[in-house]
Protein backbone atom coordinates (compact mmCIF):
# COMPACT_ATOMS: atom_id res chain seq x y z
CA UNK A 1 0.00 0.00 0.00
CA UNK A 2 1.11 3.48 -0.59
CA UNK A 3 -1.01 6.75 0.04
CA UNK A 4 -1.40 8.87 -2.96
CA UNK A 5 -3.83 11.74 -1.76
CA UNK A 6 -4.69 13.65 1.08
CA UNK A 7 -7.27 15.87 1.62
CA UNK A 8 -9.68 16.94 4.66
CA UNK A 9 -12.69 19.43 5.39
CA UNK A 10 -13.33 21.54 8.52
CA UNK A 11 -16.65 23.49 9.14
CA UNK A 12 -16.00 26.98 9.07
CA UNK A 13 -17.75 27.79 12.37
CA UNK A 14 -14.92 28.34 14.86
CA UNK A 15 -15.91 28.22 18.67
CA UNK A 16 -12.61 30.02 21.01
CA UNK A 17 -12.36 28.93 24.45
CA UNK A 18 -13.85 32.74 24.93
CA UNK A 19 -17.32 31.84 23.50
CA UNK A 20 -16.94 28.41 26.01
CA UNK A 21 -16.25 30.54 29.05
CA UNK A 22 -19.78 32.32 28.09
CA UNK A 23 -21.35 28.62 28.43
CA UNK A 24 -19.15 26.64 31.35
CA UNK A 25 -17.05 27.35 34.40
CA UNK A 26 -13.75 27.62 32.54
CA UNK A 27 -11.51 30.05 31.61
CA UNK A 28 -8.78 30.33 28.14
CA UNK A 29 -6.00 30.14 30.15
CA UNK A 30 -6.57 26.48 31.21
CA UNK A 31 -8.00 24.89 28.66
CA UNK A 32 -4.45 26.40 26.67
CA UNK A 33 -2.16 24.69 28.96
CA UNK A 34 -3.75 21.29 30.27
CA UNK A 35 -5.21 20.42 26.99
CA UNK A 36 -3.40 22.76 24.17
CA UNK A 37 -6.91 23.34 22.50
CA UNK A 38 -7.83 27.40 21.29
CA UNK A 39 -10.24 26.95 19.45
CA UNK A 40 -11.91 24.23 17.40
CA UNK A 41 -14.59 23.91 14.12
CA UNK A 42 -18.32 23.17 14.87
CA UNK A 43 -20.49 22.11 12.02
CA UNK A 44 -23.77 23.37 12.27
CA UNK A 45 -25.22 22.39 9.08
CA UNK A 46 -22.76 19.81 7.45
CA UNK A 47 -23.46 15.81 8.66
CA UNK A 48 -21.05 13.35 9.19
CA UNK A 49 -20.89 12.38 5.85
CA UNK A 50 -20.86 15.92 4.23
CA UNK A 51 -17.60 16.69 5.90
CA UNK A 52 -16.34 13.13 4.63
CA UNK A 53 -17.39 13.25 1.43
CA UNK A 54 -15.77 17.14 1.02
CA UNK A 55 -12.41 15.36 2.17
CA UNK A 56 -12.84 12.70 0.15
CA UNK A 57 -13.14 14.16 -2.93
CA UNK A 58 -9.78 16.80 -1.71
CA UNK A 59 -7.89 13.62 -1.43
CA UNK A 60 -9.28 12.19 -5.05
CA UNK A 61 -8.00 15.49 -6.64
CA UNK A 62 -4.80 15.25 -5.21
CA UNK A 63 -4.08 11.82 -6.17
CA UNK A 64 -5.43 12.62 -9.60
CA UNK A 65 -8.30 10.50 -9.46
CA UNK A 66 -11.85 10.72 -9.87
CA UNK A 67 -14.42 8.31 -8.08
CA UNK A 68 -15.23 5.66 -10.39
CA UNK A 69 -11.58 5.18 -9.73
CA UNK A 70 -12.45 4.05 -6.27
CA UNK A 71 -12.74 0.07 -5.33
CA UNK A 72 -14.42 0.24 -1.99
CA UNK A 73 -14.73 3.34 0.91
CA UNK A 74 -14.22 2.65 4.36
CA UNK A 75 -14.88 5.22 7.46
CA UNK A 76 -14.02 5.72 10.35
CA UNK A 77 -16.71 7.51 12.55
CA UNK A 78 -18.34 7.24 15.78
CA UNK A 79 -20.63 9.93 15.03
CA UNK A 80 -22.45 8.11 12.37
CA UNK A 81 -25.14 9.80 11.20
CA UNK A 82 -27.44 7.62 10.91
CA UNK A 83 -26.87 3.67 11.89
CA UNK A 84 -27.95 2.39 8.69
CA UNK A 85 -27.01 3.88 6.07
CA UNK A 86 -22.95 3.54 7.06
CA UNK A 87 -21.90 6.76 6.63
CA UNK A 88 -19.61 5.13 3.96
CA UNK A 89 -22.64 4.61 1.93
CA UNK A 90 -23.95 8.45 2.55
CA UNK A 91 -20.46 8.62 1.17
CA UNK A 92 -20.42 6.81 -1.44
CA UNK A 93 -23.99 8.44 -2.94
CA UNK A 94 -22.27 12.17 -1.98
CA UNK A 95 -19.87 11.56 -4.38
CA UNK A 96 -20.97 9.67 -6.87
CA UNK A 97 -19.00 6.35 -6.69
CA UNK A 98 -20.21 2.84 -7.15
CA UNK A 99 -17.96 0.89 -5.26
CA UNK A 100 -18.65 -0.62 -1.82
CA UNK A 101 -18.70 1.25 1.26
CA UNK A 102 -18.85 0.22 4.81
CA UNK A 103 -18.07 1.83 8.27
CA UNK A 104 -15.06 1.24 11.23
CA UNK A 105 -15.58 2.25 14.87
CA UNK A 106 -12.68 1.85 17.14
CA UNK A 107 -13.24 5.54 18.26
CA UNK A 108 -10.07 7.83 18.03
CA UNK A 109 -8.11 5.06 16.62
CA UNK A 110 -10.38 4.27 13.81
CA UNK A 111 -8.81 5.83 10.92
CA UNK A 112 -5.73 3.64 11.59
CA UNK A 113 -7.59 0.56 12.08
CA UNK A 114 -9.10 1.36 8.53
CA UNK A 115 -5.69 2.20 6.96
CA UNK A 116 -4.95 -1.43 7.92
CA UNK A 117 -8.48 -2.86 6.78
CA UNK A 118 -7.53 -1.21 3.21
CA UNK A 119 -3.87 -2.68 3.16
CA UNK A 120 -5.49 -6.38 3.54
CA UNK A 121 -8.45 -5.41 0.62
CA UNK A 122 -5.34 -3.98 -1.67
CA UNK A 123 -3.10 -7.02 -0.40
CA UNK A 124 -5.91 -9.50 -2.01
CA UNK A 125 -4.77 -8.06 -5.28
CA UNK A 126 -8.08 -7.24 -6.51
CA UNK A 127 -8.86 -3.81 -5.80
CA UNK A 128 -6.38 -0.63 -6.98
CA UNK A 129 -7.43 2.29 -4.85
CA UNK A 130 -9.45 2.50 -1.22
CA UNK A 131 -10.76 5.56 -0.20
CA UNK A 132 -10.11 5.79 3.74
CA UNK A 133 -11.98 8.15 5.54
CA UNK A 134 -12.24 9.84 9.13
CA UNK A 135 -14.62 11.56 9.76
CA UNK A 136 -16.84 12.77 13.29
CA UNK A 137 -19.37 15.23 13.91
CA UNK A 138 -18.07 15.19 17.83
CA UNK A 139 -20.14 18.37 18.37
CA UNK A 140 -23.31 16.28 18.11
CA UNK A 141 -22.66 13.55 21.06
CA UNK A 142 -20.82 16.32 23.98
CA UNK A 143 -21.95 16.98 26.32
CA UNK A 144 -22.28 20.84 26.73
CA UNK A 145 -22.57 21.46 30.50
CA UNK A 146 -19.66 19.22 30.79
CA UNK A 147 -16.55 21.69 31.60
CA UNK A 148 -13.93 18.55 31.46
CA UNK A 149 -15.36 17.35 27.98
CA UNK A 150 -16.97 20.40 26.17
CA UNK A 151 -13.26 22.30 25.89
CA UNK A 152 -11.22 19.45 24.18
CA UNK A 153 -13.33 18.30 20.94
CA UNK A 154 -13.94 19.37 17.47
CA UNK A 155 -15.70 18.24 14.12
CA UNK A 156 -14.17 17.79 10.59
CA UNK A 157 -12.58 15.37 8.24
CA UNK A 158 -9.85 14.12 6.52
CA UNK A 159 -9.20 11.46 4.14
CA UNK A 160 -6.72 9.42 1.88
CA UNK A 161 -6.57 7.68 -1.29
CA UNK A 162 -4.76 4.38 -0.50
CA UNK A 163 -3.45 2.47 -3.41
CA UNK A 164 -0.93 -0.89 -4.44
CA UNK A 165 2.58 -0.35 -3.75
CA UNK A 166 5.49 -0.94 -0.98
CA UNK A 167 5.17 1.96 1.39
CA UNK A 168 2.99 0.85 4.33
CA UNK A 169 5.94 -0.44 5.98
CA UNK A 170 3.98 -1.88 9.34
CA UNK A 171 1.53 -1.53 11.36
CA UNK A 172 -0.27 -2.71 14.69
CA UNK A 173 -3.73 -2.50 16.38
CA UNK A 174 -4.56 -3.24 19.64
CA UNK A 175 -7.99 -3.58 21.71
CA UNK A 176 -8.82 -3.98 25.35
CA UNK A 177 -12.81 -4.17 25.77
CA UNK A 178 -14.07 -2.11 28.47
CA UNK A 179 -16.12 0.88 29.52
CA UNK A 180 -15.00 2.25 32.19
CA UNK A 181 -12.42 4.51 31.12
CA UNK A 182 -14.64 5.82 27.86
CA UNK A 183 -18.37 5.54 26.45
CA UNK A 184 -21.06 6.77 24.25
CA UNK A 185 -23.80 4.98 25.28
CA UNK A 186 -26.22 4.20 22.17
CA UNK A 187 -29.67 5.66 22.41
CA UNK A 188 -32.49 3.71 24.52
CA UNK A 189 -33.68 2.08 21.61
CA UNK A 190 -37.67 1.41 21.42
CA UNK A 191 -38.42 -1.64 23.07
CA UNK A 192 -41.56 -2.09 25.04
CA UNK A 193 -39.80 -5.14 26.65
CA UNK A 194 -36.57 -3.39 27.82
CA UNK A 195 -36.77 -1.78 31.66
CA UNK A 196 -33.31 -0.60 31.55
CA UNK A 197 -32.20 2.82 33.05
CA UNK A 198 -30.48 4.43 29.75
CA UNK A 199 -27.77 6.72 30.07
CA UNK A 200 -27.30 9.66 27.87
CA UNK A 201 -26.17 9.29 24.18
CA UNK A 202 -22.92 11.77 25.05
CA UNK A 203 -19.01 11.15 25.47
CA UNK A 204 -18.27 9.89 29.52
CA UNK A 205 -14.58 10.22 29.99
CA UNK A 206 -12.16 9.36 32.87
CA UNK A 207 -9.56 11.94 31.53
CA UNK A 208 -6.42 11.34 33.71
CA UNK A 209 -7.10 6.91 33.44
CA UNK A 210 -7.30 8.02 29.50
CA UNK A 211 -4.21 10.24 29.54
CA UNK A 212 -2.60 7.55 31.12
CA UNK A 213 -3.59 4.55 28.73
CA UNK A 214 -2.53 7.15 25.55
CA UNK A 215 1.45 8.24 26.78
CA UNK A 216 2.16 4.55 27.69
CA UNK A 217 0.44 3.15 24.38
CA UNK A 218 1.92 6.05 22.14
CA UNK A 219 5.49 5.18 23.23
CA UNK A 220 4.73 1.16 22.99
CA UNK A 221 2.94 1.20 20.15
CA UNK A 222 5.29 3.56 18.26
CA UNK A 223 8.82 1.57 19.86
CA UNK A 224 6.78 -1.55 18.39
CA UNK A 225 5.97 -0.55 15.10
CA UNK A 226 9.39 0.97 14.56
CA UNK A 227 11.02 -2.41 15.82
CA UNK A 228 8.49 -4.24 13.17
CA UNK A 229 9.17 -2.27 10.11
CA UNK A 230 13.10 -2.75 10.79
CA UNK A 231 14.01 0.92 11.83
CA UNK A 232 14.93 2.63 14.83
CA UNK A 233 12.46 5.60 16.12
CA UNK A 234 15.58 7.92 15.83
CA UNK A 235 15.27 7.20 12.04
CA UNK A 236 11.45 8.66 11.81
CA UNK A 237 11.33 12.09 10.17
CA UNK A 238 7.51 12.71 11.06
CA UNK A 239 5.28 12.15 14.29
CA UNK A 240 1.59 12.14 13.25
CA UNK A 241 -0.41 11.35 15.95
CA UNK A 242 -4.24 11.70 17.37
CA UNK A 243 -4.27 15.67 18.50
CA UNK A 244 -6.10 14.37 22.12
CA UNK A 245 -3.82 16.95 24.57
CA UNK A 246 -0.60 18.25 23.94
CA UNK A 247 0.36 17.31 26.88
CA UNK A 248 0.10 13.63 25.90
CA UNK A 249 2.10 14.82 22.68
CA UNK A 250 4.91 15.91 24.66
CA UNK A 251 5.24 13.46 27.48
CA UNK A 252 5.14 10.80 24.69
CA UNK A 253 7.86 12.86 22.64
CA UNK A 254 10.19 12.79 25.94
CA UNK A 255 10.06 9.34 26.47
CA UNK A 256 10.89 8.36 23.39
CA UNK A 257 13.80 10.91 23.25
CA UNK A 258 12.13 12.44 19.99
CA UNK A 259 12.91 15.64 19.35
CA UNK A 260 9.12 17.48 19.46
CA UNK A 261 9.74 19.75 16.62
CA UNK A 262 9.18 16.23 14.75
CA UNK A 263 5.44 15.64 16.33
CA UNK A 264 2.96 17.78 13.89
CA UNK A 265 0.86 19.52 16.18
CA UNK A 266 -3.23 21.22 15.11
CA UNK A 267 -4.67 21.13 17.92
CA UNK A 268 -4.72 24.22 18.90
CA UNK A 269 -7.00 24.99 15.82
CA UNK A 270 -9.31 22.18 15.51
CA UNK A 271 -9.13 20.49 19.35
CA UNK A 272 -9.74 16.92 19.05
CA UNK A 273 -11.48 15.25 16.55
CA UNK A 274 -11.27 11.58 17.00
CA UNK A 275 -10.80 9.14 14.11
CA UNK A 276 -10.50 12.27 12.08
CA UNK A 277 -7.99 13.93 13.77
CA UNK A 278 -4.89 12.13 12.13
CA UNK A 279 -6.06 12.36 8.43
CA UNK A 280 -6.61 16.06 9.03
CA UNK A 281 -3.09 16.28 10.36
CA UNK A 282 -1.66 14.13 7.58
CA UNK A 283 -3.28 16.42 5.09
CA UNK A 284 -2.38 19.79 6.70
CA UNK A 285 1.85 18.07 7.07
CA UNK A 286 1.45 17.16 3.04
CA UNK A 287 0.52 20.57 1.74
CA UNK A 288 3.01 22.18 4.18
CA UNK A 289 6.01 21.53 1.89
CA UNK A 290 7.97 19.84 5.00
CA UNK A 291 7.35 16.00 3.72
CA UNK A 292 9.92 15.05 1.27
CA UNK A 293 9.37 11.93 -0.67
CA UNK A 294 10.84 8.82 1.31
CA UNK A 295 10.63 10.53 4.93
CA UNK A 296 9.97 8.19 7.11
CA UNK A 297 6.07 8.82 9.05
CA UNK A 298 4.93 7.28 12.56
CA UNK A 299 1.24 7.54 13.17
CA UNK A 300 -0.06 6.51 16.21
CA UNK A 301 -3.77 7.37 17.89
CA UNK A 302 -5.92 5.85 20.96
CA UNK A 303 -8.95 5.91 22.41
CA UNK A 304 -12.14 4.26 23.55
CA UNK A 305 -12.39 0.77 23.14
CA UNK A 306 -9.70 1.25 24.55
CA UNK A 307 -8.02 0.95 21.49
CA UNK A 308 -4.52 1.93 19.68
CA UNK A 309 -2.72 1.91 16.59
CA UNK A 310 0.61 2.90 14.99
CA UNK A 311 1.83 2.21 11.84
CA UNK A 312 4.93 3.11 9.87
CA UNK A 313 4.63 4.83 6.39
CA UNK A 314 7.12 5.63 3.78
CA UNK A 315 6.20 8.93 2.07
O1 LIG B 1 -9.68 11.13 22.09
C1 LIG B 1 -10.06 10.49 23.26
C2 LIG B 1 -8.95 10.47 24.16
N1 LIG B 1 -9.11 11.44 25.20
C3 LIG B 1 -8.04 11.97 25.79
O2 LIG B 1 -6.95 11.73 25.38
C4 LIG B 1 -8.22 12.83 27.02
C5 LIG B 1 -7.07 12.60 27.95
N2 LIG B 1 -7.21 13.39 29.15
C6 LIG B 1 -6.97 14.71 29.18
O3 LIG B 1 -6.64 15.30 28.16
C7 LIG B 1 -7.04 15.43 30.49
O4 LIG B 1 -7.15 14.49 31.53
C8 LIG B 1 -8.22 16.44 30.57
C9 LIG B 1 -7.96 17.60 29.64
C10 LIG B 1 -9.52 15.77 30.21
C11 LIG B 1 -8.34 16.99 31.99
O5 LIG B 1 -7.10 17.57 32.39
P1 LIG B 1 -6.45 17.19 33.78
O6 LIG B 1 -5.24 17.99 33.89
O7 LIG B 1 -6.32 15.70 33.83
O8 LIG B 1 -7.52 17.72 34.80
P2 LIG B 1 -8.24 16.94 35.99
O9 LIG B 1 -9.32 16.08 35.46
O10 LIG B 1 -7.20 16.34 36.88
O11 LIG B 1 -8.89 18.16 36.76
C12 LIG B 1 -8.06 19.14 37.43
C13 LIG B 1 -8.95 20.29 37.85
C14 LIG B 1 -10.23 19.84 38.55
O12 LIG B 1 -10.54 20.77 39.56
P3 LIG B 1 -10.19 20.44 41.09
O13 LIG B 1 -10.92 19.17 41.41
O14 LIG B 1 -8.70 20.31 41.14
O15 LIG B 1 -10.72 21.64 41.78
C15 LIG B 1 -11.25 19.94 37.44
O16 LIG B 1 -12.56 20.15 37.96
O17 LIG B 1 -9.37 21.02 36.69
C16 LIG B 1 -10.77 21.17 36.72
N3 LIG B 1 -11.27 21.26 35.36
C17 LIG B 1 -11.37 22.42 34.69
N4 LIG B 1 -11.09 23.69 35.07
C18 LIG B 1 -11.30 24.66 34.17
C19 LIG B 1 -11.67 20.26 34.54
N5 LIG B 1 -12.04 20.77 33.37
C20 LIG B 1 -11.87 22.11 33.45
C21 LIG B 1 -12.07 23.16 32.53
N6 LIG B 1 -11.78 24.42 32.94
N7 LIG B 1 -12.54 22.97 31.29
Amino acid sequence: MQITGTGFFVPEKEITNADLEQMVETADEWIRQRVGVERRRISEAYTTADMGARAALAALEDAGLSPADIDLILVATVTADTLCPSTAAWVQQKIGAACPAFDINSACSGFLFALDTAESFLARGTYENILVIGAERVSRIVDWTDRATCVIFGDGAGAVVASRGDRFLASLLYTKGGDDVLKIPNFGGSSPFYKGETERPVIHMDGQETFKFAVSKMVEDIEAVAEKAGISVSEIDHFVCHQANIRILTYAAKRLGADMDKFFVNIEKYGNTSAASLPIALGELARSGRLRRGDVIACSAFGGGLSSAACIIKW
